[in-house]
């Protein structure tokens, strides 16, 4: 029988590789990446939702990423962006280590302007920058974009949602006025806002 996730011991190993590459990193050019805990509930969600198309809005040096790939395993692939050049220079480098450079495309711009150009049928999207991004408007807008990107039951999960920053608050306003089956906001890291589309 063939599946597009990893078995626990496999995603452990992968889980161990990751960290191994990415934590010394993370700490020299301090990124604020999202902690170990949220990273392997991305990978679950991942793997829960058998999603083989992800979409990473504010993908930094690639550990979260790196995550949403392992929870996908090999036939999974994540369409990442960030605006930093030497972030997304780092990345692509420690995907590569990783041995996952072929499952993870990055492109270097502004994500409110090149999330439409990705089309529709993303199973999965994360959203890590509504610090940067940060006026309401600017979250509603993003949080649209969103809603037409993914599937059907496809699932939002969005990092920074639990400290009323503007884009968060607009994000999630926007969200729970639109076609989504489920919002949730678990109370981990800057709080991860999760919604399931209808
Ligand atoms: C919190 S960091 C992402 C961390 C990453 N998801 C992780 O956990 O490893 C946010 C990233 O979003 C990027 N960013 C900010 N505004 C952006 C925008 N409008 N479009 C694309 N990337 C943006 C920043 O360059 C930064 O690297």
């Amino acid at each position: 029988m063939s599946t597009n996730y990893a078995t626990s011991n496999e995603f452990q190993q992968e889980s161990e590789r990751i960290e191994a590459l990415w934590r010394p990193e993370i700490a020299r050019l301090r990124i604020p990446s999202i902690g170990q805990s949220e990273a392997a509930l991305l990978a679950t969600f991942a793997a829960a939702s058998s999603a083989r198309r992800a979409l990473e809005l504010g993908t930094a040096i690639g550990y979260s990423a790196a995550y949403l790939a392992a929870g996908m395993g090999p036939s999974g692939q994540v369409t990442a962006v960030d605006l930093n050049p030497e972030r997304a220079r780092v990345a692509r480098m420690l995907w590569t280590q990783a041995g996952l450079a072929d499952r993870i495309t990055l492109y270097e711009g502004d994500a409110l302007q090149l999330t439409p150009s990705f089309g529709t049928g993303f199973d999965l999207v994360f959203v890590d920058l509504l610090w940067e991004i940060r006026e309401n408007e600017s979250g509603r807008q993003l949080a649209r974009q969103v809603a037409s990107a993914l599937r059907p039951g496809g699932v939002l999960v969005a990092d920074n949602c639990g400290q009323q920053i503007p884009a968060a608050e607009g994000l999630k306003a926007e969200i729970a006025a639109g076609s989504f089956r489920t919002t949730l906001l678990l109370p981990l890291g800057d709080g991860i806002f999760v919604a399931v589309k209808q």
